[in-house]
Protein backbone atom coordinates (compact mmCIF):
# COMPACT_ATOMS: atom_id res chain seq x y z
CA UNK A 1 0.00 0.00 0.00
CA UNK A 2 1.57 3.22 -1.01
CA UNK A 3 1.92 5.80 2.03
CA UNK A 4 0.52 9.16 2.63
CA UNK A 5 1.79 12.16 3.87
CA UNK A 6 0.38 15.69 4.88
CA UNK A 7 2.58 18.76 4.22
CA UNK A 8 1.00 22.00 4.61
CA UNK A 9 -2.68 21.56 3.57
CA UNK A 10 -2.34 18.40 1.38
CA UNK A 11 -1.98 15.19 1.31
CA UNK A 12 0.76 13.83 -0.88
CA UNK A 13 2.41 10.43 -1.72
CA UNK A 14 4.92 9.82 0.54
CA UNK A 15 7.77 9.02 -1.73
CA UNK A 16 6.89 13.19 -2.99
CA UNK A 17 6.46 14.74 0.37
CA UNK A 18 8.56 17.02 0.64
CA UNK A 19 9.31 20.82 2.24
CA UNK A 20 11.41 23.47 1.02
CA UNK A 21 14.80 24.06 1.12
CA UNK A 22 15.05 27.56 3.71
CA UNK A 23 12.42 25.55 5.87
CA UNK A 24 13.76 26.74 9.24
CA UNK A 25 13.05 22.99 10.77
CA UNK A 26 15.28 21.43 7.82
CA UNK A 27 18.62 24.80 8.78
CA UNK A 28 18.17 24.95 12.29
CA UNK A 29 16.30 22.59 13.66
CA UNK A 30 14.41 25.35 14.40
CA UNK A 31 10.93 23.04 15.17
CA UNK A 32 8.67 20.52 17.44
CA UNK A 33 7.15 17.43 17.78
CA UNK A 34 5.13 15.13 18.86
CA UNK A 35 4.72 11.21 18.73
CA UNK A 36 1.72 9.57 19.58
CA UNK A 37 0.55 5.60 19.71
CA UNK A 38 -2.20 4.60 17.60
CA UNK A 39 -3.96 1.27 18.48
CA UNK A 40 -6.69 -0.27 16.68
CA UNK A 41 -6.55 2.76 14.71
CA UNK A 42 -7.01 4.67 16.96
CA UNK A 43 -4.78 7.49 18.83
CA UNK A 44 -3.62 7.07 22.26
CA UNK A 45 -3.31 10.31 25.05
CA UNK A 46 -4.31 12.51 22.39
CA UNK A 47 -5.15 15.38 24.44
CA UNK A 48 -2.14 14.87 26.47
CA UNK A 49 0.27 15.26 23.27
CA UNK A 50 -1.67 17.98 22.36
CA UNK A 51 -1.04 20.01 25.35
CA UNK A 52 1.91 19.37 25.21
CA UNK A 53 2.68 20.76 22.07
CA UNK A 54 1.45 23.77 22.41
CA UNK A 55 3.32 23.72 25.28
CA UNK A 56 6.51 23.50 23.05
CA UNK A 57 5.36 25.81 20.70
CA UNK A 58 4.68 28.49 23.41
CA UNK A 59 8.07 28.31 24.76
CA UNK A 60 9.68 28.51 21.62
CA UNK A 61 7.26 31.24 20.45
CA UNK A 62 6.20 29.66 17.30
CA UNK A 63 2.37 30.15 16.41
CA UNK A 64 0.29 27.23 16.60
CA UNK A 65 -0.29 26.36 12.16
CA UNK A 66 -4.19 25.71 13.34
CA UNK A 67 -6.45 25.47 15.99
CA UNK A 68 -5.43 22.05 17.77
CA UNK A 69 -9.11 20.23 17.07
CA UNK A 70 -7.87 20.66 13.47
CA UNK A 71 -4.82 19.41 14.02
CA UNK A 72 -6.30 16.50 15.58
CA UNK A 73 -8.68 15.63 12.82
CA UNK A 74 -5.07 15.99 10.33
CA UNK A 75 -4.05 13.41 12.51
CA UNK A 76 -6.29 11.13 12.74
CA UNK A 77 -6.54 11.44 9.01
CA UNK A 78 -3.06 10.45 8.15
CA UNK A 79 -3.93 7.51 9.99
CA UNK A 80 -7.01 6.38 8.04
CA UNK A 81 -5.45 7.29 4.83
CA UNK A 82 -2.27 5.00 5.62
CA UNK A 83 -4.48 2.44 7.04
CA UNK A 84 -2.78 2.07 10.35
CA UNK A 85 -3.57 0.18 13.10
CA UNK A 86 -0.97 -0.18 15.02
CA UNK A 87 1.95 1.72 14.81
CA UNK A 88 2.77 5.81 15.07
CA UNK A 89 1.69 9.22 14.38
CA UNK A 90 4.30 11.68 13.62
CA UNK A 91 3.54 15.69 14.10
CA UNK A 92 6.37 18.72 13.25
CA UNK A 93 5.88 21.87 13.46
CA UNK A 94 8.81 24.32 12.73
CA UNK A 95 8.74 27.90 12.52
CA UNK A 96 8.26 27.80 8.50
CA UNK A 97 10.25 29.00 5.47
CA UNK A 98 12.42 32.31 5.41
CA UNK A 99 15.62 33.57 3.76
CA UNK A 100 18.32 31.89 6.41
CA UNK A 101 18.88 34.22 9.17
CA UNK A 102 18.84 32.88 12.79
CA UNK A 103 16.31 35.56 14.39
CA UNK A 104 13.13 34.94 14.00
CA UNK A 105 11.90 35.50 10.26
CA UNK A 106 9.16 38.01 9.49
CA UNK A 107 5.84 38.45 11.22
CA UNK A 108 2.94 36.03 9.80
CA UNK A 109 5.75 33.76 8.32
CA UNK A 110 3.47 30.59 8.08
CA UNK A 111 5.00 27.87 10.43
CA UNK A 112 4.86 24.30 8.35
CA UNK A 113 3.25 21.15 9.45
CA UNK A 114 3.79 17.58 8.62
CA UNK A 115 2.63 14.23 9.87
CA UNK A 116 3.24 10.67 8.95
CA UNK A 117 1.84 7.98 10.64
CA UNK A 118 3.52 4.36 9.93
CA UNK A 119 2.58 1.06 11.41
CA UNK A 120 4.48 -1.01 13.80
CA UNK A 121 5.26 -4.64 14.17
CA UNK A 122 3.43 -5.46 17.34
CA UNK A 123 4.07 -8.81 17.65
CA UNK A 124 7.91 -7.93 17.14
CA UNK A 125 7.15 -5.25 20.16
CA UNK A 126 6.00 -7.80 22.46
CA UNK A 127 8.69 -10.18 21.71
CA UNK A 128 11.14 -7.50 22.31
CA UNK A 129 9.52 -7.20 25.56
CA UNK A 130 9.79 -10.53 26.52
CA UNK A 131 13.15 -10.79 25.84
CA UNK A 132 14.15 -7.36 27.48
CA UNK A 133 16.33 -4.48 26.34
CA UNK A 134 20.26 -3.25 27.10
CA UNK A 135 20.63 0.18 27.47
CA UNK A 136 24.30 1.93 27.78
CA UNK A 137 25.10 5.33 29.71
CA UNK A 138 26.74 7.81 27.82
CA UNK A 139 27.31 11.40 29.05
CA UNK A 140 24.79 14.02 29.29
CA UNK A 141 25.62 16.62 26.55
CA UNK A 142 21.93 18.28 25.68
CA UNK A 143 21.05 21.55 26.41
CA UNK A 144 19.49 22.61 29.49
CA UNK A 145 15.61 23.14 28.47
CA UNK A 146 14.93 19.87 26.92
CA UNK A 147 11.56 19.55 28.36
CA UNK A 148 10.57 20.98 25.25
CA UNK A 149 9.84 18.35 22.86
CA UNK A 150 12.54 20.58 19.99
CA UNK A 151 13.42 18.47 16.84
CA UNK A 152 17.04 19.51 18.20
CA UNK A 153 17.84 15.97 18.56
CA UNK A 154 21.64 16.03 17.63
CA UNK A 155 23.15 14.23 20.87
CA UNK A 156 20.38 11.79 21.26
CA UNK A 157 20.98 10.77 17.63
CA UNK A 158 24.62 9.90 18.89
CA UNK A 159 23.81 8.48 21.73
CA UNK A 160 21.54 6.26 20.08
CA UNK A 161 23.61 5.06 17.44
CA UNK A 162 26.30 4.61 20.32
CA UNK A 163 23.89 1.98 21.75
CA UNK A 164 23.25 0.57 18.64
CA UNK A 165 27.11 -0.01 18.01
CA UNK A 166 27.33 -1.75 21.43
CA UNK A 167 24.26 -3.83 20.98
CA UNK A 168 22.17 -2.12 23.17
CA UNK A 169 18.44 -0.38 22.27
CA UNK A 170 18.88 2.34 24.14
CA UNK A 171 21.18 5.15 25.75
CA UNK A 172 21.19 6.51 29.02
CA UNK A 173 22.40 9.75 29.62
CA UNK A 174 24.20 10.83 32.93
CA UNK A 175 24.30 14.10 34.50
CA UNK A 176 27.72 15.41 35.87
CA UNK A 177 26.68 14.53 39.03
CA UNK A 178 25.93 10.53 38.31
CA UNK A 179 22.71 10.75 38.32
CA UNK A 180 20.19 9.26 35.03
CA UNK A 181 18.33 12.11 33.20
CA UNK A 182 16.28 10.15 30.82
CA UNK A 183 16.90 8.39 27.40
CA UNK A 184 17.83 8.95 24.06
CA UNK A 185 13.99 8.63 23.27
CA UNK A 186 12.84 7.14 25.98
CA UNK A 187 12.30 8.24 30.16
CA UNK A 188 14.23 6.27 32.74
CA UNK A 189 13.10 4.40 35.70
CA UNK A 190 13.77 1.60 38.29
CA UNK A 191 12.75 -0.73 40.98
CA UNK A 192 14.97 -0.43 43.74
CA UNK A 193 15.85 -3.61 46.22
CA UNK A 194 12.88 -2.84 48.37
CA UNK A 195 10.20 -2.71 45.86
CA UNK A 196 10.05 1.25 45.23
CA UNK A 197 10.01 2.54 41.80
CA UNK A 198 11.74 5.59 41.12
CA UNK A 199 11.99 7.80 38.03
CA UNK A 200 13.34 11.51 37.31
CA UNK A 201 11.12 14.87 38.73
CA UNK A 202 10.08 16.17 35.23
CA UNK A 203 12.23 19.34 35.41
CA UNK A 204 13.83 21.09 32.91
CA UNK A 205 16.62 17.75 32.45
CA UNK A 206 14.10 15.62 31.07
CA UNK A 207 11.06 15.57 28.54
CA UNK A 208 7.94 14.85 30.04
CA UNK A 209 6.78 11.70 29.17
CA UNK A 210 2.78 11.11 28.09
CA UNK A 211 3.49 7.40 28.74
CA UNK A 212 5.52 8.25 31.74
CA UNK A 213 1.98 10.51 33.16
CA UNK A 214 -0.32 7.61 32.11
CA UNK A 215 2.37 5.36 34.05
CA UNK A 216 2.11 7.60 37.47
CA UNK A 217 -1.70 6.51 37.32
CA UNK A 218 -0.68 3.03 36.86
CA UNK A 219 1.67 2.73 39.39
CA UNK A 220 -1.07 4.33 42.08
CA UNK A 221 -3.91 1.59 40.79
CA UNK A 222 -1.38 -1.24 41.83
CA UNK A 223 -0.66 -0.14 44.79
CA UNK A 224 3.11 0.94 44.11
CA UNK A 225 5.47 3.06 45.40
CA UNK A 226 6.43 5.86 43.41
CA UNK A 227 9.68 8.11 44.47
CA UNK A 228 9.99 10.48 42.17
CA UNK A 229 13.87 11.37 42.71
CA UNK A 230 16.91 11.77 40.40
CA UNK A 231 18.95 7.91 40.67
CA UNK A 232 22.51 7.77 40.10
CA UNK A 233 24.12 4.61 37.53
CA UNK A 234 25.26 3.17 40.43
CA UNK A 235 22.04 2.66 41.48
CA UNK A 236 20.60 1.36 38.60
CA UNK A 237 23.30 -1.70 38.34
CA UNK A 238 22.33 -2.72 41.62
CA UNK A 239 19.00 -2.56 40.62
CA UNK A 240 15.93 -4.90 41.00
CA UNK A 241 14.40 -3.89 37.55
CA UNK A 242 15.11 -1.66 35.29
CA UNK A 243 12.95 -0.24 32.21
CA UNK A 244 12.35 2.27 29.87
CA UNK A 245 8.89 4.47 28.92
CA UNK A 246 7.54 5.93 25.71
CA UNK A 247 4.69 6.18 23.30
CA UNK A 248 6.24 3.45 20.63
CA UNK A 249 7.74 1.48 23.28
CA UNK A 250 4.96 1.84 26.21
CA UNK A 251 6.66 -0.10 29.37
CA UNK A 252 9.88 -1.74 27.89
CA UNK A 253 12.12 -3.89 30.51
CA UNK A 254 15.67 -3.07 30.64
CA UNK A 255 17.86 -6.26 31.19
CA UNK A 256 21.51 -4.95 30.90
CA UNK A 257 22.58 -1.75 31.92
CA UNK A 258 26.57 -1.18 30.78
CA UNK A 259 26.88 -5.04 29.69
CA UNK A 260 25.89 -5.62 33.25
CA UNK A 261 22.85 -7.61 34.10
CA UNK A 262 19.75 -6.17 35.81
CA UNK A 263 19.17 -8.58 38.69
CA UNK A 264 18.57 -11.84 37.53
CA UNK A 265 18.79 -10.45 33.59
CA UNK A 266 15.13 -11.15 33.04
CA UNK A 267 12.34 -8.54 32.75
CA UNK A 268 10.82 -7.15 35.97
CA UNK A 269 7.79 -8.51 37.02
CA UNK A 270 7.00 -4.71 37.93
CA UNK A 271 7.59 -3.62 34.49
CA UNK A 272 5.33 -6.55 33.15
CA UNK A 273 2.43 -5.68 35.12
CA UNK A 274 3.10 -1.85 34.00
CA UNK A 275 3.41 -2.81 30.14
CA UNK A 276 0.24 -5.27 30.68
CA UNK A 277 -2.05 -2.46 32.71
CA UNK A 278 -1.17 0.49 30.70
CA UNK A 279 -4.11 0.62 28.35
CA UNK A 280 -6.76 0.34 30.38
CA UNK A 281 -5.25 4.13 31.78
CA UNK A 282 -4.56 5.59 28.61
CA UNK A 283 -7.65 8.09 26.73
CA UNK A 284 -8.13 6.02 23.78
CA UNK A 285 -9.76 8.31 20.78
N1 LIG B 1 10.33 9.91 22.12
N2 LIG B 1 12.36 11.43 26.50
C1 LIG B 1 12.75 11.66 25.23
C2 LIG B 1 14.08 12.32 25.00
C3 LIG B 1 11.93 11.28 24.17
O1 LIG B 1 12.31 11.53 22.91
C4 LIG B 1 10.70 10.63 24.43
C5 LIG B 1 9.75 10.23 23.33
C6 LIG B 1 10.34 10.40 25.77
C7 LIG B 1 9.03 9.74 26.16
O2 LIG B 1 7.93 10.56 25.88
P1 LIG B 1 6.49 9.94 25.53
O3 LIG B 1 6.16 9.00 26.61
O4 LIG B 1 5.61 11.12 25.49
O5 LIG B 1 6.63 9.26 24.19
C8 LIG B 1 11.19 10.83 26.77
C9 LIG B 1 9.50 9.72 20.96
C10 LIG B 1 8.65 8.50 21.04
C11 LIG B 1 10.38 9.76 19.74
O6 LIG B 1 11.21 10.66 19.67
O7 LIG B 1 10.22 8.93 18.84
Amino acid sequence: MSRVAYVNGRYVPHRRATVHVEDRGYQFADGVYEVCEVRGGRLVDERRHMERLQRSLAELRIAAPMPLKALGMVLRETVRRNRVRDGIVYLQITRGVAPRDHAFPPAGTRPSVVVTARSLDRERLEKAAAEGIAVITVPENRWPRVDIKSIALLPNVLAKQAAREQGAKEAWFVAPDGTVTEGSSSNAWIVTASGKVVTRPADHAILRGITRTVLLDVLAANGLELEERPFTVAEAYAAREAFITSASQIVMPVVSIDGRPVANGAPGMIATVLRRDFHRFAEIG
